[in-house]
């Protein structure tokens, strides 16, 4: 069950319950990946400085955290976050993560899938890894998605978390190789073949950071050059197991505790209802995992809004979801065994 609690336009997800729930009881990530107790501490000094010019970013940062606050405190209620939870060194949680980001570094092309209703576990150049059932996936450039993929093939839901070209990945990227991956100009997202991709009543959610520019190339470029309808902008709020923001909230060119989700359509007649029933202003509210960039699955919340057994593409996929054929250069990573305990 994807949605633990909901009140209003918040909806608290259980990130771990979600994917343990791909794997029937016989398999669960490690939980050490969420032991997140306590917030990041962030150097956002500079925001109090700039408030006077970036009041509404400001304003509406203040709106979000009362608002958040007021969601906490009913989910406390309800029995959900730790009360008097102890707020210890996120360090373990870290550590932890940073074993997955050493696990390889090198991606050969690879294709595959679970066509069985249970997961596997398979050995691939010499390491195992987990696959949940009803899944595919190609370890490719998704430049060359036209090459790998069949012609005319379409999807009701997909999926982006675009390998945002940026100035972090850079510096992490300097510093090592294996904790970040590679990066795509705008330019290079807006190629991806999306418009072809979809069916003639799919939902297109693009995963987006705070940055002004990689908003302004979902809605200026990716929206109208993949023939797609904006329907909303949902924002994933990422909170420690106390409830509290995972760092402060600052200007928007800086480090927020949540990121954006954009939700759009096909533009097409048929998509006029759907786009009308898909909630405008939806906060998920989750504990992230300590692994970098990880987002939590949303399908089980988007299927909500699409046709029975709808099939699906993630696009710059790490890990696989039952019903999803996933693309990415690292698309095994998330899956390796060493993420997970048999039960
Ligand atoms: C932001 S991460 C995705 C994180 C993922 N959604 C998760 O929750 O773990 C972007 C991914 O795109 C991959 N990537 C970068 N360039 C790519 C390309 N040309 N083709 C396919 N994948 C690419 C990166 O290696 C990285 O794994």
């Amino acid at each position: 069950m994807a949605i633990v609690f909901q009140s209003d336009n918040f909806i608290l997800l259980n990130h771990k319950e979600i994917v343990d729930s791909h794997y029937q009881g016989k398999y669960e990530i490690r939980r050490e990946f969420f032991n997140i107790n306590r917030s990041f501490k962030s150097d956002n000094t500079a925001g109090v400085k700039r408030k006077r010019r970036k009041m509404s970013t400001h304003e509406k940062n203040v709106l979000l955290e009362e608002s958040l606050q007021k969601f906490i405190h009913k989910c406390k209620l309800a029995g959900y976050f730790e009360e008097n939870g102890n707020e210890e060194s996120n360090q373990a949680s870290l550590e932890e993560a940073s074993k997955v980001h050493n696990l390889k570094c090198s991606y050969p092309v690879l294709r595959g899938e679970n066509n069985n209703n249970e997961c596997i576990i398979t050995k691939l150049q010499e390491e195992e890894y987990l696959f949940p059932p009803q899944c595919r996936f190609f370890q490719n450039d998704v430049k060359k998605i036209d090459d790998f993929l069949s012609s005319g093939e379409v999807f009701d839901l997909i999926v982006i978390d675009p390998p945002w070209w940026n100035k972090y990945i850079r510096r992490v990227k300097k510093a090592n190789r294996n904790i970040s991956y590679d990066m795509l100009y705008n330019d290079e997202i807006a190629d991806i073949p999306v418009g072809r991709l979809n069916s003639t009543c799919s939902i297109v959610t693009i995963w987006c950071t705070n940055n002004k520019t990689h908003l302004n190339s979902i809605m200026t470029k990716f929206i109208p050059h993949w023939k797609l309808r904006y329907v909303a902008e949902w924002l994933w709020m990422k909170v420690t197991k106390v409830g509290k923001p995972v760092c402060d909230f600052a200007d928007e060119e800086k480090k927020q505790p949540y990121e954006r989700i954009i939700v759009a359509v096909k533009d097409s007649e048929e998509t006029k209802c759907l786009s009308e029933k898909i909630p405008k202003d939806i906060i998920l509210v989750s504990t992230p995992s300590s692994i970098h960039s990880h987002k939590p699955p949303l399908s089980d919340i988007l299927k909500l809004y699409l046709p029975e057994n709808p099939k699906c593409l993630e696009i710059f996929a790490r890990y696989l979801q039952p019903g999803f054929t996933s693309v990415g250069l690292e698309v095994l990573k998330l899956q390796h065994v060493s993420l997970f305990n048999r039960l």
